[in-house]
């Protein structure tokens, strides 16, 4: 990136307001209603909005060209088309409202860096502390997690080489994209998704979709408070550590090279930090928004990750990137 000038600083600063146009469309299910071409007033009594409020929002949508305006009407573009009308195969409408729950956090940023954490709220913001966490904000962020792997993961799948590995475990599975991904890669592997009680019952929905109950298991559990079972050749632990504080990411790599069979690997995936700690920007501004929403999370550097992997036995540790601003890290074990 080159240093901004003036015009530059403005431009990020401005940066919010294309995304709460978006977020606030997508909230009131205005994308349903555009797959043909209406007129602000039309769409205004089918979502229930005001016609002067919502006609100002829905020309913003089309200035930056996620709907396509026609005369007085307005229409989905492609992406809008194919990505935010319900009940589509490639529905994606979870992650946005997802995104959107965590606005409350850059909203509180301020007193959040002064503090060194956000204030707990309400129970919901904190999964990892009610492990019966249910309702609207979990199955929009697990159902949103699989909106972000489902392309991703055939890739990684390919780049692992599963070939050989017979029991594998996804720890902190969510929704199980990647556990369904590479049981669908390979013939010869069954998998178990860990996660917390509520995103598990997504996980089951999943795999039953996906017609794996015979070959993807589920295992209910809090990964820092209970046993993950045992037995493993491979275990993928994807997005998992930046929610957490570094004590907590060494207990959860510690429980999975012990659950490993030697010889087994682990991989681990996520927003990886360079060495510098400000590179690649994705990373460095995913590591704000868990300061934001998390008691202690943060992005770490691949090469502290590394670190941990190799204090605990593992040998490689190899780092792959997987993703446009992800990459994993893959260890063996003996
Ligand atoms: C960011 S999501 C990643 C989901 C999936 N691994 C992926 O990469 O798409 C983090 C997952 O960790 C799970 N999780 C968080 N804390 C947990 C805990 N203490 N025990 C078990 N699962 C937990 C969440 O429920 C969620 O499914």
């Amino acid at each position: 990136m080159t240093e901004p000038s003036f015009y530059g600083l403005m431009d990020l600063v401005r940066g919010f307001r294309p995304a709460k146009v978006l977020l606030v469309a997508n909230d009131l299910g205005v994308f349903d209603h555009l797959e043909s071409p209406l007129s602000s007033s039309q769409i205004a009594a089918r979502v229930g909005a005001d016609p002067r409020a919502l006609g100002i929002l829905l020309n913003a949508l089309a200035a930056l060209e996620v709907l396509v305006k026609e005369g007085d009407a307005f229409r989905n573009g492609e992406a809008a088309s194919r990505y935010l009308v319900h009940g589509k195969e490639e529905y994606r409408g979870a992650i946005l409202r997802h995104m959107h729950h965590t606005w409350w956090g850059w909203s509180e940023l301020g007193e959040t860096v002064v503090q060194g954490a956000p204030r707990e709220q309400e129970p919901e913001r904190w999964l990892d502390r009610h492990a019966e966490t249910s309702g609207d904000w979990m199955r929009d962020f697990i159902w949103g997690m699989h909106a972000l792997a489902r392309d991703l993961a055939p890739a990684v799948a390919e780049k692992l080489d599963l070939k050989g590995v017979r029991r594998l475990l996804d720890l902190g599975g969510g929704p199980a994209t990647y556990a369904i991904t590479f049981a669908q890669a390979e013939p010869g592997l069954t998998a178990t998704v860990f996660d917390l009680p509520g995103p598990i019952e997504i996980a089951r929905e999943n795999i039953a979709r996906h017609a794996l109950q015979d070959r993807v298991a589920t295992l209910a559990g809090n990964f820092l408070q209970d046993g993950i079972g045992s037995d493993y050749d491979f275990i993928w632990i994807s997005h998992i550590l930046h929610s957490h504080d570094e004590a907590q990411c060494r207990l959860i790599l510690e429980k999975a090279v012990r659950a490993l069979n030697p010889g087994g690997r682990l991989a681990v995936q996520d927003f990886f930090l360079n060495d510098d700690g400000c590179t690649p920007v994705e990373a460095a501004l995913f590591s704000v928004h868990m300061l934001a929403v998390t008691p202690a999370g943060r992005s770490y550097t691949w090469r502290e990750t590394a670190a941990w992997l190799e204090e605990l036995g593992l040998s490689g540790p190899v780092q792959v990137d997987t993703g446009p601003a992800t990459s994993m890290l893959v260890a063996r074990k003996g």
